[in-house]
């Protein structure tokens, strides 16, 4: 067991509930209650990406899934329009790369959001080639929520998927796949879900699969069309490779949390303990890194306090008071840290325990 709290910006530590379900002897697949159990926890997944379309639990992590939708949708000789501004956007153009697919990347400053009339610029150029735009909701290096809305209303003008990471957002910021428009989303249970490491969801619009149904795919494992002839063709199990039951148990118990708490009411407990952590980390002497206007509620960015390093402040929360927060990486590194507040760890008490301990240390 850990003796830290953690506030990193996942994995998060998780409700007792979801521990629990995890512990139950396995169920397998031959047994009749796997299926709906399966398809059950897809449905709720659906409720929280807010999609009448289809959704897949596969047994990775959350790159697995925007690797399964980037290898899916787009064949060789194709291109992917990668839009960003961080670590994660870059992300999506190195999949790209390693399926030898074409890649064209519109960077934009790691400090402010995604500029969707940017993006309409280029299009407007032509798209010949163009079989997706991929970007990242919410941009988890730098804590910015990205105007995904608005980029979903250019692509949807120039009928070109949009692939979305929501990784570090679903459940805990707002996302209405459906309403915005958004092709395929896909997630990870660590984050705001509130589950563990190992169990990535991708949600697939019902009008996405015109775009890439009668693509043969370059991936297997992850190939989109398979994991949907899996639940059709009801041949052994809705999935076409063996599923981590123990990993589906935590996820459907996260899922009911989410759902018995109501996505809107935990979308607003996210934002309230952001503006609390502004508030009082603002009274302490530090600045955020971006403003509200482009926040992302549950990766919350700060710059470096003028009295303390970066490495400072993580060392010392940890070692005198038991306290993990998150790093800035690559360019951020030694500029910002930030604080995971997601799913269990957005609990005022645990945002009291860091502020009181940094009020210490900087007294
Ligand atoms: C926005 C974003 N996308 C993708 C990932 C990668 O997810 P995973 O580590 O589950 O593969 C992360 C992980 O931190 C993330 O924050």
């Amino acid at each position: 067991m850990s003796k830290y709290l953690s506030l990193v910006p996942g994995p998060t530590q998780v409700h007792p509930r979801v521990l629990e379900a995890m512990s139950q002897q396995v169920m397998t697949h031959l047994d009749e209650g796997w299926r709906p159990l399966y398809l059950q926890t897809c449905d709720k997944m659906r409720r929280i990406f807010e999609t009448t379309g289809q959704v897949f639990l596969m047994a990775s992590s959350g790159t697995g899934a925007m690797e399964a939708a980037v290898s899916s949708v787009v064949a060789p000789g194709e291109t992917i329009l990668v839009l960003s501004n961080g670590l994660f956007g870059d992300r999506i153009a190195m999949i790209a790369e390693r399926y030898h697919l074409q890649v064209e990347t519109l960077h934009f400053p790691t400090g402010g959001p995604l500029d969707p009339e940017a993006l309409r610029a280029r299009l407007q150029k032509g798209t010949g080639g163009i079989a997706a735009v991929g970007a990242v909701y919410s941009e988890s290096q730098n804590g910015i929520l990205n105007p995904i809305r608005d980029v979903a209303a250019v692509c949807r003008s120039f009928d070109i998927p949009l692939i979305v990471d929501t990784v570090s957002a679903l459940a805990g910021a707002e996302f209405h796949m459906d309403e915005w428009g958004v092709d395929i989303a896909v997630s990870a249970g660590q984050k705001c879900i509130g589950g563990v490491v190992g169990m990535a969801m991708i949600a697939v619009a019902d009008d996405a699969w015109r775009h890439f149904a009668h693509k043969t795919g370059t991936g297997f494992y992850f190939n989109l069309n398979l994991w949907r002839d899996s639940v059709r063709s009801n041949v052994i199990h809705p999935h076409p490779w063996s599923m981590s039951e123990t990993l589906v148990y935590g996820l459907n118990a996260a899922c009911d949390l989410i759902l018995e708490e109501g996505l809107e009411q935990r979308v607003h407990r996210h934002w309230a303990l952001y503006d609390f952590y502004m508030e009082e980390l603002q009274r302490l002497g530090f600045t955020p890194f971006v403003p509200r206007s482009c926040a992302c509620p549950t990766v919350i960015s700060m710059n470096r306090h003028p009295k303390l390093t970066i490495e400072e402040l993580s060392r010392r929360l940890k070692e005198e008071y038991g306290i993990l927060i998150g790093v800035g990486i690559y360019q951020q590194q030694g500029k910002i840290w930030r604080i995971g507040n997601m799913a269990e760890q957005a609990r005022p008490e645990k945002a009291r325990r860091l502020i009181d301990a940094l009020l210490e240390l900087l007294a």
